[in-house]
């Protein structure tokens, strides 16, 4: 009997997910490699500093300083881009997939930025390009899009993507505490960065919201084009308005496709969810995900969106998968069909107009505190056809101010937008009105 084959891996990059890769991959190999019914090795490993201590122990002789040395040697079969950003890691994804190689990704910023330029290099070169971590970490979000619900399409994606913000918006509802304050904390606990703006201003869930968008419907989506709201003006007064009229916040990614017009619309907003929707109850750094398929129905995940071991459990899903595509040329085409091109043919499909978006909405004002505001404000709305639903007034700190909370019927993105921008030319509005969405999702 033949020795069973050996793949070599290449890790690029021992951070906090190489690392986590480094560790479970050491763990679960024997166990690996019996499955799949051959040897692997994480043959060698680049990173910025040599000299950095790290958690986890690698024979020196292995660890190199040279990225694009890693992803080209003709050794390795298999490349982890965990490096980060989309200079360094594009070009040694590019370089793996030019050799011919497997890259497993974790970098959903590099794939808004390139994805067309990934997979078209892949198809090129005969590479194959995975990802299954670079969205929702440990759920398997992307395995079940691409491969257990093939047979559906997707007219509505939405969830919380981003366990940074979710983590801040549980903390400021609970403890009642403002933005700043759980920010910090959340930064002491590792759970932000140092610089939260990706996370916070809405652009990290922009990010998972254009690859989940490539995946489902076949077509590249830009954060540029899309709705991208963060969640740094919401305070502690926004959960206790939105509490009275039996709603959570939370941060969003929107992917709703409407197959009658073709038009899709993809957006990331702090929304108001009932109270008792279960993706409202998803609290912490978790993340959850709610899939409407034209055949299956809604299917949920909830699970950990980030994090070390989360991650590296993803990575490894697709160094199992990256195996199946070396080992098996057969097999190899099925899935290259699947991990290489888009996961869905390109089909005609148009990002809706802001007049197409529609929703309900919650605005909050700061107002002076003087009779006939409401009037103003009110005329102002309905000169959009923007209709009031509900009102909530409350006296605020300095006297003379009053916080004024309304929501609408039914209304429009083009129609709120005018509103706005009509409320901002009142001499008895103070400060920068907050505009909340408010999400009438079935279950
Ligand atoms: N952290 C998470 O929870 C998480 C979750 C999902 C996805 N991701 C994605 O996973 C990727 C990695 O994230 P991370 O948190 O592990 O990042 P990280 O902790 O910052 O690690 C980055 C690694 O890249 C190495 N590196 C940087 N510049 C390099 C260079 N010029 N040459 C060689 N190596 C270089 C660094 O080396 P040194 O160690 O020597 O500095 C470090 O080991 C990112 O795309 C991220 O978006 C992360």
């Amino acid at each position: 009997m033949s020795p069973p084959v050996k793949f070599r891996i290449g890790l690029c990059g021992l951070g906090t997910v190489g690392q986590g890769v480094w560790k479970h991959f050491a763990a679960k190999r024997a166990e690996l490699e019996s499955r799949l019914g051959v040897k692997l090795e994480i043959a060698r490993v680049a990173v910025r500093d040599r000299r950095k201590r790290r958690g986890v122990n690698i024979p020196a002789d292995r660890i190199c300083g040279d990225a694009i040395a890693v992803a080209t040697d003709p050794n390795l079969d298999i490349i982890c881009e965990l490096i980060g950003g989309t200079t360094l890691a594009r070009d040694v994804t590019l370089a793996a997939l030019a050799c011919g190689k497997v890259v497993v990704s974790a970098n959903k910023a590099l794939i808004c930025a390139h994805g067309a330029e990934i997979f078209e290099t892949a198809r090129r070169h005969g590479g194959h390009f995975l990802f299954e971590a670079s969205v929702a970490g440990g759920i398997p979000l992307i395995k079940a899009l691409r491969e257990g619900l093939v047979a559906n399409r997707f007219p509505l994606i939405y969830g919380i993507l981003n366990g940074t913000c979710n983590y801040i918006l549980t903390k400021m509802e609970e403890q009642d505490a403002p933005y700043t304050a759980v920010l910090g904390e959340a930064k002491r606990l590792g759970y932000a960065e140092a610089d939260e703006s990706l996370d916070v201003q809405g652009w990290d869930t922009a990010h998972k919201a254009a690859v989940l968008t490539f995946l489902a419907h076949g077509t590249w989506v830009k954060p540029e084009q899309m709705i991208v709201e963060g969640i740094d003006r919401i305070t502690p007064e926004d959960f206790k308005n939105a509490a009275a009229l039996g709603y959570g916040i939370k941060l969003l990614a929107v992917i709703a496709r409407d197959f009658t017009t073709g038009e899709l619309s993809v957006r990331v907003h702090p929304t108001l969810l009932p109270e008792s929707h279960v993706v409202a109850k998803v609290s912490g750094v978790f993340n959850a995900v709610s899939v409407q398929g034209d055949v299956a129905g809604t299917t949920l995940y909830i699970g950990r969106g980030a994090g070390q071991d989360a991650t590296a459990s993803a990575v490894i899903s697709d160094l199992v998968d990256a195996v199946g595509l070396l080992k098996n040329d057969r097999r190899a085409f099925i899935t290259a069909r699947k991990g290489s091109a888009p996961a869905r043919p390109e089909r005609a499909c148009r990002l809706a107009p802001p007049e197409h978006i529609r929703g309900r909405y919650y605005l909050r004002l700061t107002v002076r505190d003087e009779p006939g505001v409401l009037a103003q404000i009110a005329t102002a709305m309905a000169d959009q056809q923007v209709s009031i639903a509900s009102v909530i007034q409350r006296a605020q700190e300095p006297a003379g101010e009053a916080s004024l909370v309304l929501t609408t019927h039914q209304s429009d993105e083009r129609a709120i937008r005018a509103t706005l921008a009509r409320l901002a030319r009142l001499r008895c509005l103070l400060g920068k009105p907050l505009l909340l969405r408010i999400g009438d999702f079935s279950e």
